[in-house]
């Protein structure tokens, strides 16, 4: 499948591998280096980033911005927020996650189920409350959305606003050029269809696999945790400071456990992989506490 048009990325990991280059962990000590950082050197960072980036990186952003448009994403919204696709519990969600098979290599790559327990692994052992654990365990589950068929441009890669002018601080802004809401009368304007300060509840983002699990859990989780899952692919705000003209005082409160919740996100992968089956009565637990027996995906 590896450079199948839809499929540039050896596997679904190497989007949140290339993370890491953009932003090394070092850099990430400080939780508002964003803030601190001046825009120049933040500029240049981004250019040399981008000028080292693989191929298949490149084009994965290419389909990615060429493809979200404000239309696409009404289309996917109405194909999936009706949540009629399969009734599961959450570990039989971890499990089918597992299930998916790419061609990264088997003998030194984690599982998915793996990926999420070592997110969660890190965050209870800062002693963070329970809900922030389970949070860690699921945040990625809407990466079933690529078994369900939707190509890696519209599962993973970096979420950001559709309806109103894309931001030169998303990763690869140029590519925004060859996508149709580019120069379209209403979605080219800085707040687009959107009141400025009116808040994200309002704001449509591009589809992937944050949206989309956001809708599965959102009865059941509370609001700092629903707002670390909706939104932690969006670097452009969580990182570059970017929208914040859309957002209101309850986002920018709430955007403090996205950035609280990031780290936890791209550098707790270690290559001793956690004990699943031996951490699995706790993991139960857990997700008993919060969800019910089934839900709908
Ligand atoms: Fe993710
Ligand atoms: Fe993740």
């Amino acid at each position: 499948m590896k450079g199948h048009r839809d499929t540039p990325l050896g596997d679904l990991d190497q989007w949140e591998d290339d993370l890491l280059r953009r932003y090394p962990q070092d850099e990430s000590k400080s939780e508002a280096h964003f803030v601190a950082t001046n825009a120049a050197k933040q500029k240049e960072e981004f250019r040399l980033y981008e000028a080292g980036a693989r191929a298949s990186v490149k084009e994965f952003y290419r389909l990615n911005h060429r493809y979200q448009t404000f239309d696409f994403v009404q289309q996917k919204r109405e194909e999936y927020l009706q949540l009629n696709k399969r009734r599961m519990s959450i570990w039989e969600g971890m499990e089918f996650l597992n299930t998916l098979v790419d061609d990264s290599d088997p003998d030194t790559d984690l599982s998915q189920i793996q990926h999420l327990m070592q997110t969660s692994e890190a965050i209870r052992k800062e002693g963070h409350p329970r809900w922030f654990v389970l949070t860690g365990l699921i945040h990625d589950l809407g990466k079933i959305l690529c078994l369900f068929g939707e190509p890696q441009w519209a599962v993973v890669g970096d979420t950001f606003p559709v309806g109103c002018a894309y931001s030169d601080r998303i990763v690869f802004s140029e590519f925004f050029r060859e996508n149709p809401d580019f120069d379209h009368t209403e979605y080219s304007t800085e707040s687009g269809i959107y009141d400025r300060g009116g808040g994200l509840d309002q704001v449509f983002m591009s589809w992937g696999h944050d949206e989309y699990l956001y809708h599965v859990v959102k009865e059941f989780l509370p609001e700092e945790a629903l707002c670390m899952i909706r939104y932690h692919s969006f670097y452009a705000a969580h990182r570059e400071g970017a929208y914040d003209y859309l957002m209101n005082d309850h986002d920018r409160e709430m955007f403090g456990w996205v950035r609280t919740f990031n780290p936890y996100d791209l550098y707790s992968k270690s290559d001793v992989p956690p004990d699943v089956d031996g951490l699995r009565p706790y993991y139960e637990d857990l997700i008993s506490e919060f969800f019910p027996a089934e839900l709908d995906w």
